[in-house]
């Protein structure tokens, strides 16, 4: 079998630079050299494309990405190879650009195309299309940043526009604190702010503003993080479900990447009716982006009334060895290796 020329494209431009080289470096390590031959490609945070000089070595989260070279030819270069996985999280990496681009050199890649990458990276249309698909989710409201002021935008998309204060007043009469603060186009929790009160409800807004001008405001879920793992083009389906334990009061980027008390628990201790009903909500929120290849799916059951409500979709989720989308498939059975070269044969699909 001759093999395939296949390019891993990590780092990127977004906040989430770092996880990307993290996962990346697992996936490195367990793709299947037998089938592959592997051209790794680094772009940092300016947008500059490398090839990476694999070492062996393994990096402490956050250093510097050394050994690399220039691409001087990048489209040449990137047109020579068969397949591409790209393991970019956030911006320019999940969000359909980067997918643009693959698509005009006609070469297949790992995971969901452009009209899903974006819909998925947009928290606000993420909400709007799962609304569409009869899918539970907690109360929300969002604005965007105008000028000095911000413009509040209904449910029918109807503009108008407010103050902060005015913004945030009407938004305190519609939902109940606490509440979450969130960018639209975010991940990794950056931007993301728990707020009790009025006051710190005007805080998050500007601060959420300082990422992305759409300001997603969710009425918080009293209840525990649950996250589904779904695969497939046209067949698609769903692992077993796990449970996130954030070591902080949600799970905040430190509760993910850096501090070590941060639990999860695969599968999670929930009752098989509990499971199987988010597994299938898992895929019918897949379905509802036109997904293909491959997303996480998260969830909130709430405490006492077992209510589930769909968080979010991250078609491009974290992917080192501890991260929950390879967890959930070893534990339904698919072990990593066997997983990404599932993901590739997708992709050639
Ligand atoms: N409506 C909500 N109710 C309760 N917790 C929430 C809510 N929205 C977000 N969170 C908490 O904030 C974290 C990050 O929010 P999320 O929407 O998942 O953003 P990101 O895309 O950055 O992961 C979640 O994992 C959860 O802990
Ligand atoms: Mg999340």
């Amino acid at each position: 079998m001759e093999k395939k020329k296949l390019g891993v494209v990590f780092g990127g431009m977004s906040t989430e630079n770092e996880v990307s080289v993290v996962s990346a470096e697992s996936i490195l390590n367990k793709l299947d050299r037998e089938r592959y031959e592997v051209f790794p490609i680094y772009i940092d945070k300016k947008g500059n494309w490398w090839k990476y000089i694999e070492d062996g070595q393994k990096r402490e989260f956050g250093a510097e990405v050394e050994n690399k070279e220039k691409i001087d030819n990048l489209f040449q270069y990137l047109k020579g190879l068969d397949v591409i996985f790209p393991v970019l999280h956030g911006l320019y990496g999940e969000d359909g650009t980067i997918q643009g681009l693959f698509e005009l050199l006609k070469i297949p890649y790992v995971g969901c195309k452009v009209l899903a990458s974006s819909v998925g990276m947009d928290k606000v249309y993420t909400k709007i299309i799962f609304d569409k698909a009869g899918l539970i989710q907690t109360p929300y409201e969002y604005v965007r940043k105008y000028k000095d002021n911000y413009i509040y935008i209904d449910k029918n998309f109807n503009e108008n526009i407010l103050s902060l204060n005015e913004v945030a007043e009407k938004i305190s009469k519609s939902l109940k604190f606490p509440m979450f603060v969130k960018p639209s186009n975010s991940g990794s929790s950056v931007g993301v702010k728990k707020v009790e009160s009025l006051e710190e409800l005007k805080e998050a807004i500007e601060y959420a503003a300082t990422f992305d001008k759409k300001v997603l405001v969710e009425q918080g879920v009293n209840g525990r993080e649950i996250e589904c793992a779904v695969l497939g083009n046209e067949d698609v389906i769903a692992s077993c479900v796990g449970e996130i334990k954030a070591a902080d009061e949600f799970y905040s980027y430190d509760a993910k990447y850096k501090n070590e008390e941060s639990k999860t628990k695969i599968p999670a201790n929930i009752s098989e009716e509990l499971s199987n009903e988010i597994r299938n909500e898992a895929i019918k929120a897949f379905k509802s982006i036109d997904g293909k290849g491959l997303s996480r799916v998260d969830f909130f059951i709430e405490d006492g009334t077992n209510k589930i409500y769909i968080n979010e979709i991250n078609t491009m989720p974290g992917f080192t060895s501890i991260s929950m989308y390879p967890k959930m498939f070893e534990a339904s059975g698919l072990p990593y290796k066997e997983l990404l070269t599932k993901l590739i044969e997708l992709a050639i699909e």
